[in-house]
């Protein structure tokens, strides 16, 4: 099935975490911003109909300008305050037609088109919710506020998630709509209101670019040809 899925793609955070610069998605990836890096890799999935980015507020009109030439149709809207408030304004510009939503961070650049055919395949065979999920490789260990060592956590039951997160359109209104605290995902939001959440396995290539180190790996697996993304 094509075009069915609409992907919300949040991009107005500060990436304090970068050190100082631009905004974390408009900075250089291979010479090019991260976001397009990213809208890229989304715009080639065959199910997704419509793509909206949340842009830092002071760098809609930019956004827009730069990813013009993509081949499928693009909202640019303001972001907010927080990742949450910003997939918030997205959610409010995709039209009503579109019952499957998906949410997928622009620092996840380099995630594989063919992750959100498994999200968006998982949804149509009827979860309400899904995301990707790796197993955790680093023993895992809770700590005090001393930084000491309260426990060890058995990591056989944990995993690591990423985006896309998908949902039908409903739930995900419907998480946005109670949510009272402040939460990383919108999984987080879903669960808290009581909704399944379901997985599929995740992709090492859908790692958040977040510090220094990431951008570092992500223009060496660029380099090395193991991305698909295309660099001019
Ligand atoms: O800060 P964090 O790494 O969790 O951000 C994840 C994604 O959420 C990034 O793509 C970032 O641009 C986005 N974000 C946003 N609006 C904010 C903060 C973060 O769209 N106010």
């Amino acid at each position: 099935m094509r075009g069915d899925v609409a992907i919300l793609v949040p991009a107005a955070g500060l990436g304090v975490r970068m050190g100082p610069g631009a905004p974390k998605a408009l900075r250089l990836l291979a010479g090019e911003p991260l976001l397009l890096h990213a809208v890229r890799n989304v715009a080639v999935a065959p199910s997704v109909g419509l793509i909206v980015v949340a842009a830092p507020p002071a760098d809609v009109a930019p956004v827009r300008a730069m990813l013009a030439e993509q081949p499928v149709p693009i909202a640019v809207v303001a972001g907010g305050p927080t990742r949450q408030a910003s997939v918030a304004c997205a959610l409010d510009a995709v039209p009503r037609e579109y019952d499957l939503v998906l949410v997928h961070d622009a620092a996840r650049a380099l995630a594989p088109p063919a992750l959100i055919e498994s999200v968006a395949a998982k949804l149509r065979a009827g979860s309400s919710a899904v995301i990707p999920a790796l197993p955790v490789v680093d023993t895992i260990k809770q700590v005090g506020d001393g930084a000491e060592v309260i426990a060890t956590i058995d990591r056989s039951a944990l995993r690591a998630v990423q985006t896309p997160q998908g949902f039908r359109r409903s739930t995900l209104a419907a998480a946005h709509a109670i949510a009272v605290d402040n939460h990383t995902d919108d999984a987080g939001l879903a669960e808290r209101a009581g909704v399944r959440v379901d997985t599929v396995p995740g992709d090492e290539l859908a790692f958040k670019i977040t510090r220094p180190f990431d951008l570092a790996v992500a223009e060496a697996l660029i380099a090395s040809g193991a991305t698909s993304v295309r660099v001019r």
